[in-house]
């Protein structure tokens, strides 16, 4: 909800996380830094990432391509002519929107409005109401019901169609979203490239015109056969990178959920042809996996297929996460036939073909994509993670559950006192593990104001050298989640932690 999702804001910025780009000159809309802490979960969770496809798979290699990329790859790619939004501006109000997202929220608010039906009539009808009975019989629910069903079919048709029009004609009719009471001011439908463009080379008359790669997945294309030929890889066989992405995104909202630079995590898979069903089916299933494997809750994924597909797919899912304004992308899952090899062969004029010695034949071969937004991970697990607990004593205390393995710090050592050797101890245990993980130090205010601190940081472990560590090397640690604490000998440390840090 609306409340949450203001609370992860505010905490990404607090704790030093995340922070708006630029935030001096007054930021720069859906461009953001990440802050001491943001980079370490963010490289954590590449890492995290990385080692799943790339290290264990031996069929799987990593490529890092060029942001630039000659113009033809755009073309070729159908970014150039086909990736781009529908837009809309109001001339009363001025301002402009996503023909299509205006279109969805309004839906959405009727979808409200039917809720808000429900809730009534489960009211009044105590235990005898059904659900089902009401959704179907009630006039009033049954007439919004199939508003949104003939708007969403329009909406489809039409933008599938590219008749515009259409599209403007129901903005009109609905005097949706509008902000002026009435108004029926709206210009056409335009189609809006997303790219961002650039220029190459210094001189007016022969720079050449560039485009921001708005996905890494276009570098893995073109370096196929390089890759193939040079690791003399065998189909099936991935190359997986990461790397910056950019769109010119018209409604960039949601924090980090979209913004205009951002990280992708890719990875293609080659195959043969036929059998990209099979491997739609493995890596939808993978993929899954490695989400639940990080603990954040099995009932806050799911999977909505597409009915819908983008112009190089035969068929495609979203991995739909539970974000605190409700179920939305974190994943897609594509499976994108031989149409990006086929293009780039068509226009580079260089066969870009597989010989499979197996069936002693020749191919254009297939190719299955995952393709997962870094940052838009990062919001899932730090969304997730931030926590207000109510505590036995009356208290509340906010924690950031993060999974150990993404943690930007491992562990927090704080001397009990400022004096009697005690900062020297903690000191040197610091020196002693930050060999093998990050770890950090704090000496300043009581020591639960400092656990507090850490909880909120998302540290894992604290560590509390206090006097009795003085006479038998041992020290406490205390758990971030459950809060337990421990008394343990300096020499276990390391494992301790390793245990539940390492993947
Ligand atoms: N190569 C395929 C591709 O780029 P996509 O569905 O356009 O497919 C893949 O993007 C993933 O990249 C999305 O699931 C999302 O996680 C992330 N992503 C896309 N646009 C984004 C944006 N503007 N801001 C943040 N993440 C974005």
């Amino acid at each position: 909800n609306d409340d949450q999702f203001k609370k992860v804001i505010s905490h990404a910025k607090e704790y030093g996380y995340v922070f708006q780009s630029s935030e001096i000159y007054d930021g720069l809309s859906a461009v953001y830094d990440y802050a001491q802490n943001g980079v370490e979960l963010k490289k954590n969770i590449r890492d995290y990432w990385w080692k799943s496809m790339v290290q264990m798979h031996d069929n799987i290699v990593g490529l890092d391509a060029s942001i630039f990329m000659h113009p033809t790859t755009w073309k070729a790619s159908g970014h150039v002519d086909a990736f781009s939004d529908p837009l809309i501006d109001n001339k009363d109000s001025k301002k402009r929107y996503r023909a299509d997202v205006l279109v969805e929220d309004y839906c959405a608010k009727i979808e409200t409005k039917i809720e808000k039906e429900v809730k009534k009539a489960a009211k009044r009808f105590g235990d005898a109401f059904n659900k089902d009975e009401f959704l179907s019989t009630n006039p009033r629910v049954v007439g919004y019901q199939e508003k949104i069903n003939s708007i969403l079919k329009r909406l489809g048709q039409s933008l599938e169609k590219e008749d515009l029009a259409d599209v403007k004609a129901l903005i009109e009719e609905l005097g949706i979203a509008c902000p002026v009471a009435g108004s029926k001011n709206w210009t056409d439908v335009k189609q809006f490239n997303l790219m961002f463009g650039t220029k190459l080379g210094a001189s007016a008359d022969t720079a050449i015109d560039l485009y921001l790669r708005p996905e890494t997945a276009q570098g893995i294309f073109v370096n196929f056969l390089n890759v193939q030929k040079t690791g003399r890889m065998k189909i099936p066989f991935g190359i997986a990178q990461t790397g910056k992405a950019f769109r010119n995104e018209i409604v960039a909202r949601q924090f980090i959920f979209r913004m205009r630079e951002f990280e992708q995590m890719e990875m293609q898979y080659f195959i043969k042809p036929g059998t990209q069903l099979k491997w739609f089916e493995y890596w939808k299933e993978e993929r899954l996996k490695w989400h639940k494997s990080l603990g954040l809750g099995e009932e806050n994924y799911r999977f909505h297929d597409h009915e819908k597909l983008a112009h190089y797919a035969d068929a495609a899912t979203d991995i739909e996460f539970r974000f605190p304004f409700g179920f939305k992308e974190l994943e897609g899952i594509h499976s994108r036939t031989d149409f990006d090899l086929k293009q780039h062969e068509e226009f580079s004029g260089k066969k870009l073909q597989y010989f499979d010695h197996e069936d002693n034949a020749s191919y254009t071969p297939y190719v299955l994509e995952t393709s997962i937004g870094l940052d838009r991970m990062f919001l899932a697990v730090f969304s997730n993670a931030l926590v207000e607990e109510e505590l036995d004593n009356n208290t509340t205390r906010t924690v950031l559950k993060l999974p150990a393995v993404l943690a930007p710090n491992k562990a927090a050592i704080l001397p009990l006192v400022k004096k009697d050797g005690l900062p020297e101890i903690a000191k040197q245990i610091v020196e002693d593990l930050k060999w093998d993980f990050n770890v950090t130090y704090d000496e300043k205010d009581a020591v639960g104001r400092r656990y507090r601190r850490q909880d909120a940081n998302g540290t894992p472990f604290c560590i509390t050298v206090d006097h009795d560590t003085l006479e038998d090397q041992s020290v406490t640690i205390r758990h971030r989640d459950t809060m337990e604490q421990k008394r343990v000998k300096i020499e276990d440390l390391k494992d301790i932690i390793k245990a539940e840090v390492d993947v």
